[in-house]
């Protein structure tokens, strides 16, 4: 494949529906052909499972159940949109990928980091990311800002406990891949964030 894969991932509420608005703007200004997803859904078939994962009444459901669900709206994503495009040459940006699914099912539900891989590398073909970047913001303050927001769904509604299992999970998931996942401090300004992110992707790759 030639065209470049980013991801952004984080705890809900650390910023990444901002700067991914920001950096496909970025690019495509500089000229680039930008094909913007976001998970669970990105497409027709992925945006009703993700109705279903995000569906407050859905509380009864199945942490195994919830991991498949994530690996089909994500195999649905892949073979629709990710890999034709990737093949194009396009740069693909998608707002997280299948490192959230290690850190909230592997690690924060317990399912195992294992288990989760195997589901996704079949889903996904083991397709990954070139760059991905972690927006560090502490779970606390993450929530804060998606409460200002908007109403929780499901999984915003979840206990602290849980967030902190998160967020202790990327680090982990970072320390496992310091070359792929680029950190950044999500405490700053908006627009210092977004110089950040064009900074290293300049930086690297053009
Ligand atoms: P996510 O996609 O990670 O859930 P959003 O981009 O939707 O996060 O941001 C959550 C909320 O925080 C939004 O109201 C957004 O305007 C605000 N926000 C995003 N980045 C910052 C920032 N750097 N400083 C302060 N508020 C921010
Ligand atoms: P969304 O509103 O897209 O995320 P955010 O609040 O970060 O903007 O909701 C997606 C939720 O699904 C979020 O809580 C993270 C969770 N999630 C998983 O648990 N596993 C996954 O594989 C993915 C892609 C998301």
């Amino acid at each position: 494949m030639s065209g470049l894969f980013i991801t952004m991932e984080g705890t809900d509420g650390s910023g990444k529906s901002t700067q991914l608005n920001l950096l496909s703007q970025y690019l495509e200004k500089k000229g680039f052909n930008i094909v913007f997803v976001r998970e669970p859904g990105g497409t027709k078939i992925g945006e009703k499972i993700r109705d279903i994962i995000l569906d407050i009444n859905n509380k009864k459901m199945d942490y195994m159940t919830e991991a498949f669900l994530y690996a089909s709206s994500r195999s649905q994503l892949v073979n629709e949109i990710i890999a034709p495009e990737l093949k194009k040459g396009s740069i693909v940006i998608c707002d997280r990928f299948v490192d959230s699914s290690i850190v909230y099912q592997g690690i924060a539900r317990n399912i195992g980091i294992d288990v989760v891989k195997k589901i996704n590398n079949i889903a996904t073909g083991g397709l990954t990311p070139d760059i991905t970047f972690f927006l560090d913001l502490s779970p606390q303050e993450a929530i804060k800002r998606k409460i200002q927001q908007k109403e929780l769904d499901r999984l915003e509604s979840e206990k602290d406990y849980f967030y902190k299992k998160v967020y202790d999970g990327y680090k982990l998931l970072i320390s496992q891949n310091s070359e792929r996942i680029k950190v950044i401090d999500a405490t700053q300004s908006i627009e210092n964030i977004h110089k950040n992110i064009v900074n290293y992707i300049e930086s690297i790759f053009f």
